[in-house]
């Protein structure tokens, strides 16, 4: 296995992000382009390498390639299939039985050629898309998961952020379950410098104290907000899929909330859901069990039976 090569399945909006904000990491020394567009991934590949000249792009060897190139692959970032276009529903589930066809096929390839890649799906709805990569290709639980709520969690973050008018990073918490309509923050587990949400107000000289329903609102129709204005996102993403590549690749045993396939974790089996899990160079090397009040492993369980709901639909 080559230690620092990356596959990345899709030249779209989002795969071509991804591929440019990879660059920028500074981490990968080879990074394949896969699109069934061959001419489209052509002209990614080439725009993408002109950056390498210059100080802070790396200089990785750019090329189009095919599935055969997964066989030494350290991760495969899956970005391929449609997405939701502005005036469409607003619901990622739209795109469940289509790119749920299109994933099947994608991991027939890949399997062909490695099972111990590590796979990143981006693919909406990236839970339906994680969970039927996983179990329908049997590929090892530790090995395959979605970047699920790791990019609502950072919009989150920016929020609140905005409101106290501290730096982002220093805002911790999650949001959990469904990357979807679903998702939920539980608030114990959001803190600025130790100090919980409810406080921040007083400790920040705060004229009013965090408002949780317009932050819990923003952050859920943020990815939706930016379809209508812009027809699609790439930024946000392509950052979230760099984060879990720079944990993997440098083994950093961080914690984030990525969607894995649950195998009783709070409760739930049988569906991939966003929970924190420590990220290093094994994948999802372990699945946390954070503190959750009841009525968030309500809202827990109505996020997997959706999920349950949506799966039972696909053929
Ligand atoms: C996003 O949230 C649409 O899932 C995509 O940016």
């Amino acid at each position: 296995m080559n230690a620092n090569k990356v596959v990345l399945i899709g030249a779209g909006m989002v795969g071509a992000a991804t591929l440019n904000s990879i660059l920028m990491l500074n981490l990968v020394s080879e990074l394949v382009v896969i699109d069934q567009n061959v001419q489209r991934a052509q002209g990614e590949v080439m725009d993408a390498s002109h950056t390498t000249a210059f100080a802070y792009s790396s200089g990785a060897n750019i090329r189009v390639g095919t599935y055969a190139d997964c066989k030494d692959a350290r991760i495969i970032v899956m970005t391929a299939g449609p997405s939701i276009k502005p005036g469409e529903k607003m619901d990622r589930q739209i795109l469940a039985q289509q790119n749920a066809g299109i994933m099947t096929q994608v991991m027939s390839e890949i399997t062909k050629y490695t099972q111990d890649a590590i796979i990143i799906t981006v693919t909406n709805p990236v839970d339906v898309v994680t969970y039927l990569a996983k179990t329908r290709a049997n590929y090892p639980g530790n090995k395959i998961f979605g970047t699920g709520t790791l990019l609502d969690t950072a919009r989150m973050r920016q929020i609140i952020a905005q409101q106290v008018g501290v730096d982002s990073k220093n805002v911790h918490g999650y949001v959990l379950g469904e990357h979807g309509n679903s998702a939920f923050i539980p608030w114990n587990l959001v803190d600025i410098a130790g100090v919980p949400v409810d406080q921040l107000d007083r400790a920040f000289h705060m004229k009013a104290p965090i408002d949780k329903e317009k932050v819990f609102e923003g952050t859920k129709s943020a990815g939706f907000d930016i379809i209508q204005l812009k027809g699609y996102t790439s930024s946000g993403i392509a950052m979230s899929v760099c984060r879990l590549i720079k944990a993997i690749i440098l083994d950093e045993r961080s914690i984030l909330p990525i969607s894995v396939v649950l195998d009783g974790h709070y409760d739930t089996k049988n569906v991939a859901l966003s929970v924190p899990c420590v990220v290093g160079k094994n994948g999802a090397e372990h699945i946390l069990e954070v503190p959750l009040t009841s009525e968030e492993r309500r809202q827990f369980k109505q996020c997997a039976q959706n999920l349950t709901d949506i799966l039972g639909k696909i053929s």
